[in-house]
Formats: C-alpha cells, structure tokens, sequence
C-alpha cells in the first residue's frame, strides 16, 4: 500500500511517497481503507519540520474511508461501514484533559496519508449521510473545531451576529454552521473577488480587511456589536476582533493565520465583559453531534480543489497560496 512519510526535518520537496506492507487489525480493532483526506495548517506545520515528528511519520490527521475488516471484539463496525478520524482518538468524551490530547493523528501517531490503516474501533466515527469521502473528511478537524467553538462553548443561538474570518476552511464552514443555525453572519477576506463568493454562500456582510484596516470598528457600527467572533488570524486580529465584538460577545481563538502574539486593549476588553475561549478541535462525542447536525440541515462543506494522495506536496503549496476558498483535499 501507498503511504506518504515526511523525513527528518520534514520539508515538502522531501516527502517521501512509499509502498509499505497492508497492516492487519487486532483485539478490538479495524482496517480501514482511507479515501480521503483535507489539509489543515497543523498537517503543514508537520509537513515542513515546524512541529517536529518521528522520522517517517505518516502525516495528515483527517481521513474518511471504508471499514474493510474488523478484529475481535468490534461490534460496533461492520465491513463496508464509511467512517471518518478523529482528531484526538483518546478524547471519546467530557472535558479535555493531557491524557486525552496526548496523541494527534499525524505527529505522536501515524495519520491517514496512507490507503490502509488500523485503527481502534473507537478511533473513528460514521460520517453524515450522501458525503463524498472527500466531504468527510474535511469535518475532523476544521468542521469539528467551528462546531465545538460556535455549539458547544459559545452556545450559538437562532438571531446572533457571528463574526467569521477569511476564506480558508474553518471559516467558510463557520459561516455554513452560523447559517444554518439562524445566525447573521459578517465575514472578512483580503479579495474582491472571494467576498462575492462569501456572499453567494449566505453571509449577509463582507469586509475586506485589506481595504479596511479598521474592519473591527466597521463591522461593530453596521452589526451594533457581533455576538460570536471566530478569532483566526491570532496576532493579526484580535485587536479588531475585541472592536467587533458586543458587550457580552464571546471571542474564540482558534488560529494564528496572521502571527502567534498581539496587543490586546484590556480595559475595552473588560468594559465589553468579552468571554475569550480557546480550543483545540474537540472529542469524539462532539463529533458525532456534529454529525447528527449535518444529517438533519444538510449542509456540505465546500471543496475547493483535489489532489491524489501523491500529490501532497504540491497541495500544501497551493495551500501556501492562499488562492483555495474552503477545503483543500486528498483524494486516493
Ligand atoms: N484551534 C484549532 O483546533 C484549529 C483547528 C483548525 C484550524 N486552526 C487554525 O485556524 C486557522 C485557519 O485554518 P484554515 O484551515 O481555515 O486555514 P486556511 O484554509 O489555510 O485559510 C487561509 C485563509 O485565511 C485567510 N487569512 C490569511 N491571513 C489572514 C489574516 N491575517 N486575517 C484574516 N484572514 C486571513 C485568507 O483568506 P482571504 O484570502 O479570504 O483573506 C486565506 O486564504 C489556522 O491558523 C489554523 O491553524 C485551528
């Protein structure tokens, strides 16, 4: 079987595409056959040596694919069952703690850049009903992450203002998620030319936040202050961020598009009794809500482009462009 390895030091141009040997699954466990998997800026991060993993880790933590055998003991899974990974396999459910987020699918343990993996039963869930696998598998991380941010900590609710934050993978499934649920949804982009396919996917106002440098102070006077702000630029734009949000809003940090440290205006930030929240994906139990919410309002993720599992050097460095509006993924 194919598998993707990154090297010592990783580095794109050095990863490795080898044949390995077709794993068998154990007491309690299952072969799955990956047929897809998304790009995520942790997959990169490994990919180029920034997080550092074991020589020939196997990268990519989203995969969604066949369940094409099963060990003793499963009873949950059958052959043929599609299913997809989860982030953290030890975090099935509760509150996260260090044993549950110790292992993450492609730096402590192998991910799904490979066709055949084994797996513990546990380590998967089903994915939504009339999903590609492609579609699939861009919920693990990026879908999971916006649903446990805006459902789960933030408590999103039908006539909110959500405040969403470029087009990359996360955001645009923030502004479907915040869409379905009833929300009004206000994004940002650095391009003309993407706000006009933000707006044709629902959200009710864009900024562009190279126009307008003061996008937070904008966004607060047209929206009156928004509730839910999904904070993804970390250094870049918390400090509009905190502009944009209402009295009582909640900001939640999930990424460092534009740089890891910032300024923060403490004094607006408690004046506005903001509640900041960061996270990291999510657990198992969250996952498969999130997968009883798709089977109920239908929503798809957008797929901007494919590539076959081969080809993933050349996908991160068209994620490197920036070009891509929604997820980027692995078909194989
Ligand atoms: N905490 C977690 O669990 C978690 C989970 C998933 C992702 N993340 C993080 O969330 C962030 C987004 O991930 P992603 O997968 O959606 O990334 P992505 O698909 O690579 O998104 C890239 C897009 O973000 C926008 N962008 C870039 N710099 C920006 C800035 N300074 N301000 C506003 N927008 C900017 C650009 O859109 P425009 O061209 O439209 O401006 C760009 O095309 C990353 O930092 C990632 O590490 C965190």
């Amino acid at each position: 079987m194919k598998a993707i390895q990154v090297p010592e030091g990783g580095g794109l141009d050095n990863l490795q595409c080898v044949e390995l040997s077709q794993p068998e699954p154990g007491v309690g466990e299952i072969l799955v056959r990956w047929r897809a998997s998304s790009l995520n800026y942790h997959d990169y991060l490994t990919a180029i040596g920034v997080i550092p993993v074991e020589e020939g880790r196997i990268p990519m933590s989203d995969g969604a694919g066949d369940v094409v055998a099963v060990g003793e003991g499963v009873d949950q899974w059958q052959e043929g069952d599609k299913v997809m990974s989860v982030f953290y396999p030890d975090w099935i459910e509760g509150q996260a703690n260090k044993i549950k987020t110790t292992h993450i699918l492609g730096e402590q343990i192998n991910g799904c850049a490979v066709e055949y993996a084994v797996l513990p039963a546990s380590a998967v869930t089903s994915i939504p009903d009339n999903y590609s696998y492609a579609e699939a598998a861009t919920l693990p991380c990026a879908g999971l992450t916006v649903w446990r941010g805006l459902i789960v900590e933030a408590g999103m609710q039908a006539g909110n203002s959500v405040l969403v934050q470029g087009t990359g993978g996360v955001s645009i499934f923030a502004l479907q998620l915040a869409k379905a649920a009833g929300a009004k949804v206000y994004a940002t982009t650095s391009s003309d030319e993407k706000a006009e396919r933000l707006k044709a996917l629902g959200a009710d106002e864009v900024i562009n936040y190279k126009k307008d440098p003061k996008w937070g102070v904008t966004i607060s006077k047209l929206s009156g202050g928004i509730d839910h702000v999904v904070d993804l630029g970390g250094g870049a734009t918390m400090e509009q961020s905190i502009k944009a949000a209402a009295i009582g809003g909640n900001i939640i940090s999930i990424g460092i598009l534009g740089g890891r440290t910032g300024e923060i205006d403490f004094p607006l930030f408690f004046y506005k009794q903001l509640r900041m929240k960061g996270i990291v994906v999510g657990s198992r139990e969250m996952q498969e809500a999130l997968v009883n919410a798709i089977n109920i309002n239908g929503i798809k993720p957008i797929v901007d482009r494919e590539f076959p599992l081969e080809q993933l050097a050349d996908a991160f460095r068209y994620q490197e462009t920036g070009a891509h509006l929604g997820k980027i993924c692995l078909s194989f």
